[in-house]
């Protein structure tokens, strides 16, 4: 393996820093990064948030989600004394700009005492409401510039809700950083199963000559989820599945799949063609597009009585260019389903002629990538059955993942994200324009309808199979079906 370049010094700064992210997430990877040498040891971390707590209880609660949920946790490396020196916390109020000011003046200190270079990662872990506020602030003090160092400023999603309220934040973000500074998070990019897409495209020239309208029939992509809404009802219920999981993570897997290959590997190249593809996409109508809610939904705390939001969404699309013309997308998401799996499958044509009478209803090729949980890769053909005759099976050619490189070799998402953006690469990020338009796509799809039910464990509701149906054709497995 080529070892990836330590990052540069920096404070990384994360406002919500007593929140579930900074707790299960960014600070378990940047501690398995620490880890694994990806650090530099100037690397400080100052916490930003409402509630009163002291360095040491704030060490304390990180250090128990590092425990937890690091991929390389403390028994495995002994970073944990060190990176907790390195550790402080700040309480104040995000609309109180003595909060800020503070933050300046140990800004100041960490740069002149510990060699951080005044190179300052901000990481809103917050609500998204406030945002605006937080990127208010930091300008109204000054702090998205640095005479020595960079600044930078990574935003979680959901980058608004619909076209118009992410266009407003994207202006109000660009009123103090410019987009080169910013990093909008999808963290199924930094899943390195899902960067394994354009590897797998593009380092390989078996697979690239058969990926467009003259050998694929259709793709499939599906996130499928076992979880219901959990504890998130609250944030879940005004946002749905199509604003969850489609404006961001289904679009991303799709322009991954769907896109022209760049010229040159770098941030702009690839999101210019990843943006190229959502521009292509035809706008969808709303018999594209089956919605559905699991049964007991409603029931949850948090939800309201009546609620139509939907859980499950499945829809069809066009990808209108040279490459896509005519290939359906068939794309479907949903929470309570039978298992947790995501896929990416390519249905290829069937053969042009058959010869063997005894296999009439021969299922045609198709080529899965397993993003999770069983990562991997599946090519499945036709072979002879042993015997006599000219009978056929289908049969499964497959690589994992896990055998191959081991269990513990894929990175958690957030370790990616936190390096590359600390190392100033924004190939990973969404772009503004990719933003944009990616809600301009599912905007119409998002009005108030009724949601066909469906049980919690199934694959989601009948409707979804009529989709493809229509269309004469079927869902395949998924990845890692029995
Ligand atoms: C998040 C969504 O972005 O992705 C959640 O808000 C969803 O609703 C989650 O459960 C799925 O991520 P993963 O990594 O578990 O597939």
């Amino acid at each position: 393996l080529v070892p990836r370049l330590e990052s540069p010094p920096a404070t990384i700064v994360i406002f919500g820093a007593s929140g579930d992210l900074a707790r299960r997430k960014l600070v378990p990877a940047l501690h398995s990064l620490g880890c694994e040498g990806l650090l530099s040891p100037a690397t400080y971390l100052v916490g930003v948030a409402r509630t009163p707590l002291s360095d040491e209880e704030f060490r304390n609660r990180l250090y128990s989600g590092v425990v937890e949920y690091a991929r390389l946790h403390p028994g495995i490396c002994e970073l944990w004394p060190r990176f907790a020196d390195r550790i402080s916390y700040l309480a104040g109020d995000y609309d109180d700009s003595e909060t800020y000011r503070r933050l300046g003046a140990h800004l100041t200190r960490l740069a002149a005492g510990h060699g951080t270079q005044d190179n300052v990662l901000f990481h809103l872990a917050v609500p998204p409401m406030l945002y605006p506020l937080i990127v208010e602030q930091l300008g109204r003090a000054g702090l998205h510039r640095s005479d020595g160092g960079w600044r930078r400023i990574v935003i979680e999603k959901p980058f608004g809700r619909d076209l118009v309220s992410a266009r407003q934040l994207n202006a109000q973000v660009h009123a103090v950083f410019d987009e080169a500074c910013v990093y909008r998070i999808d963290h199924y990019l930094g899943k390195e199963t899902v960067q394994n897409i354009l590897t797998f495209r593009f380092a390989n020239a078996i697979f690239e000559p058969l990926w467009n309208r003259n050998y694929v029939d259709h793709v499939q992509i599906t996130v499928a989820e076992q979880v219901g809404v959990e504890h998130r009802a609250g944030y879940y219920d005004q946002t749905g599945v199509l604003r969850d999981m489609f404006q961001s993570h289904m679009l991303q897997l799709l322009t991954l799949t769907a896109m022209e290959p760049p010229a040159v590997y770098s941030a702009d190249a690839l999101r210019d063609e990843k943006v190229k593809v959502l521009q292509a996409i035809r706008p969808m109508a709303l018999e594209d597009c089956v919605v559905g809610q699991y049964e007991g939904y409603r029931g949850v705390a948090g939800v309201a009585p009546d609620s139509c939001t939907p859980t499950f969404a499945a829809l069809r699309l066009y990808v209108d260019n040279w490459r896509w013309q005519g290939v359906p997308f068939y794309l479907r998401s949903g929470k309570r389903l039978a298992r947790k799996a995501t896929s990416i499958t390519l249905q290829f044509k069937q053969v042009p002629h058959l010869l063997f009478a005894e296999s009439a209803d021969l299922a045609p090729n198709s080529l899965s990538l397993c993003i999770q949980p069983d990562e991997g890769m599946h090519l499945r053909f036709q072979t002879k059955l042993p015997g006599a005759g000219m009978r056929t099976a289908p049969v499964d050619m497959a690589f994992h993942h896990g055998e191959h490189f081991g269990a513990k070799a894929l990175p958690d998402a957030y370790e990616r994200l936190l390096l590359d953006a600390l190392q100033g690469d924004a190939a990973l990020f969404a772009r503004s324009n990719e933003i944009e338009l990616a809600w301009r796509l599912i905007d119409p799809l998002t009005g108030e309808r009724e949601s066909l039910s469906y049980a919690p464990g199934s694959d989601g509701p009948a409707e979804a199979d009529v989709l493809l149906a229509r269309d004469g054709r079927w869902w395949v497995e998924w990845c890692g079906a029995p």
